[in-house]
């Protein structure tokens, strides 16, 4: 067993260290207040590579471990978390997507944009469009409906929560092609932004990840080209499990960064705020809490990296993902609320970041899975494994 990160994962936890103190803290109170799109860090995360950081240098990605990803996530959510969802979906669910099922053609069409984040010297992302308005943890209760026309597919419905559902340049789309198969029916497509027929809803006014725009986008007789099915038809939902399985190493390692933001800072402020004639450090009460904040850390931390080195290593990661990303997610919660309640009436204020960390830390609890599915998924594989 080894601890040690290689050469190349400590350099890449150096420049997403660096890319977020530099890039993205500056402004990061005032774009959550507005929410405003980081457009700025978008590109300079693609000039970095760090939009397709896992896909094949063949198709314009950086053709680096999950191992590597999950570092970069980590510190990039230390700071923002918003920037970092729109990378996780990016690399994680849109990109793996195609990198898995697409055919050269998709690949070559809409991979290396993606994974390169530009088209024409544009920002170029994508979104994943699972979640729909009664199909959310119920991921299987597609409503959104691909009539099969020969050479084309017609869709009709409504998805909801969609991250990047208004900046982002094409769409992994999952429809039902045929009701009669239940979960079998589902196919999955690949659908430019542009395509006539696609309306974007309003901006949704969330409470944390706040400079995300996540949109409900709502489909009417739009025509998809056969050659857009992404993989075999009714293979959408298996596609859909397997993509997430992967996603929740990353949003996983999102949670992980903002607990240890908020660690951090609450360590910081320990150490300088006076009460009593000495720092509150010295308190036992705050002592306990920060033993307990970076104790549950490292937990998740260890979680996180083993769920990333068996994506690494060719291994069934689905359990362990699922299991990194409800603690994570739960560690993010309890310390970020500690984290205010050691900051005072100042973890009050938007000032100090930790009132932002704490509501950016509860959409970790609920999407890509909430805490109740990820516990779905650990049972099932429990219980599976006694017969
Ligand atoms: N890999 C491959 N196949 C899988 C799989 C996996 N990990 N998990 C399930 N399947 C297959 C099953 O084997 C089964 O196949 P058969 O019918 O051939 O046996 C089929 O899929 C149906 O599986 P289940 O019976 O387990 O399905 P279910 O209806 O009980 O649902 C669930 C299971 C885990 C609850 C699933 O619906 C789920 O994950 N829900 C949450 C959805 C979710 O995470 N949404 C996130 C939206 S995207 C997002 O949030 C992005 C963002 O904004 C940041």
């Amino acid at each position: 067993m080894n601890f040690e990160f290689s050469e190349e994962q400590a350099m890449i936890r150096t420049a997403a260290r660096t890319f977020a103190m530099q890039e993205c803290l500056p402004g990061v109170i005032g774009r959550d207040e507005k929410q405003a799109f980081p457009k700025a860090q978008m590109e300079s995360l693609a000039r970095l590579g760090f939009l397709g950081m896992m896909v094949d240098p063949a198709y314009g990605g950086a053709g680096m471990d999950t191992v590597s990803y999950m570092l970069a996530m980590e510190e990039i959510s230390k700071i923002d978390a918003s920037v970092s969802v729109i990378m996780s979906v990016n690399n994680s669910l849109v990109c793996q997507a195609l990198q898995k099922y697409g055919t050269t053609i998709q690949k070559e069409i809409f991979l290396k944009p993606l994974a390169q984040g530009s088209k024409n010297e544009e920002l170029y992302t994508g979104a994943f469009l699972l979640s729909e308005p009664e199909a959310g943890s119920d991921a299987s209760a597609q409503r959104t409906i691909a009539e099969n026309e020969g050479d084309y597919y017609l869709l009709n419905g409504v998805k909801n929560w969609i991250t990047s559902g208004n900046s982002a340049s094409v769409y992994v789309v999952f429809a039902q092609s045929d009701f009669s198969k239940g979960s079998s029916g589902i196919s999955a497509f690949i659908v430019p932004r542009n395509t006539p027929g696609i309306a974007v809803g309003a901006k949704e006014n969330k409470m944390g990840i706040r400079a995300s725009d996540t949109h409900s986008v709502s489909f009417n007789n739009v025509i998809v080209p056969k050659q857009n099915r992404l993989g075999a038809a009714g293979s959408g939902f298996t596609i859909a499990m397997q993509v997430l399985a992967a996603g929740r190493i990353g949003i996983a390692a999102q949670a992980l960064g903002i607990a240890e933001g908020a660690y951090e800072l609450s360590l910081k402020y320990a150490q300088s705020r006076i009460a009593f004639g000495k720092p509150i450090a010295q308190y036992q009460a705050i002592q306990f809490k920060l033993a307990d904040m970076c104790t549950r850390i490292e937990a998740a931390r260890m979680l996180c990296l083993k769920a990333a080195y068996e994506k690494d290593s060719g291994q069934d990661y689905s359990l362990s993902s699922s299991m990194a990303k409800v603690f994570a997610s739960e560690t993010a919660m309890w310390v970020t609320t500690e984290a205010v309640q050691i900051h005072g009436g100042y973890g009050y204020v938007k000032e100090y970041h930790v009132e932002r960390l704490m509501r950016d830390a509860k959409v970790t609890q609920i999407y890509e899975g909430t805490s109740e599915v990820q516990r779905m998924v650990i049972c099932r594989a429990a219980l599976k494994s006694t017969i």
